[in-house]
């Protein structure tokens, strides 16, 4: 069995604490301040998308701890929008089999309800450079030839594998909540994918459920008051799979920010 690659493993020093809901302290302000920036950076910085994962279970305890940790994160009048479904084990298979045939079968897929616009619907500059990019040096590094849209169907139906991982996720939220309610989930989402680093877990947030969201909803029998935001991927990953090799760019903070000067009266 591989290890991950991964520079932040759960030996990283202070990185880890033990799974379990009682032990995260809501006011523990303490954090010393030179080791933990070193900590959370690299914490942040050691999360990418992972899309192979190995045969390797997560104890119920470390989901829960991961989700307890993460529900510090903020939201608008602390309404803490988020509803988390868990999937492992036959659950999981059994709907992994359903998302795969459905994703499979144009007529299934076609019947599916349309989820929200995650995207835009015209793609402008750079947005559309950046999004072409992604994709590319990902079938680059699996060896899929611009154009073959049979072996991208392949790669894009690993999503609605959970790319082998041993634990999958839904996020839903009520309806009734508006923008600022995403964006808290945002926040929450990303908080589960920055605590799972500090135990050697990797992750990956996928939009691709929305595509068979019917199927989805189904599956876990979701109240019509809850609208599904996404799905997300978490596990060990792979040290031997290529597509594990993904390093995507971002813009550097001085192109994309600026400091605002007082203005003559
Ligand atoms: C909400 C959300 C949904 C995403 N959906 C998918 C998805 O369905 N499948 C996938 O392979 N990657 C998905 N991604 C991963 C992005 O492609 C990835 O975050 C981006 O390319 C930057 O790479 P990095 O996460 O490795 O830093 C999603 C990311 C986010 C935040």
């Amino acid at each position: 069995m591989t290890t991950s690659s991964h520079p932040f493993s759960p030996s990283s020093k202070g990185a880890a604490s033990p799974p379990g809901g009682a032990d995260v302290p809501a006011q523990d302000l303490s954090l010393r301040t030179g080791v933990a920036a070193s900590v959370v950076d690299q914490a942040i910085l050691s999360r990418r998308s992972i899309r192979a994962f190995l045969d390797k279970p997560v104890a119920d305890e470390l989901i829960l701890h991961l989700l307890e940790v993460a529900s510090r994160a903020p939201s608008g009048t602390n309404t803490q929008p988020w509803q988390v479904h868990i999937l492992r084990g036959a659950a999981l298979q059994q709907l992994v089999e359903q998302a795969l045939a459905a994703f499979d079968n144009p007529e299934v897929l076609a019947a599916q309800p349309k989820p929200y616009d995650y995207y835009p619907l015209k793609w402008v500059s750079p947005y559309l450079e950046r999004r072409r990019k992604v994709g590319y040096d990902l079938y680059a590094l699996l060896g899929i030839a611009k154009g073959d849209k049979e072996a991208m169907h392949r790669q894009h139906a690993r999503n609605y594998a959970f790319f082998d991982a041993p634990v999958g996720l839904f996020f839903s939220i009520d309806r009734v909540l508006c923008q600022g309610s995403w964006l808290d989930y945002g926040m929450f989402l990303q908080s589960i994918m920055v605590a799972a680093r500090g135990h050697g877990l990797d992750t990956c947030p996928q939009a691709a459920w929305l595509t068979v969201q019917g199927v989805v909803e189904r599956f876990l029998d979701l109240r019509d008051d809850q609208a599904l935001v996404c799905g997300m991927a978490l596990g060990y990953a792979r040290g031997d799979a290529v597509e594990n090799r993904l390093e995507t760019e971002r813009v550097s903070a001085r192109s994309f920010a600026r400091f605002c000067e007082a203005r003559a009266a």
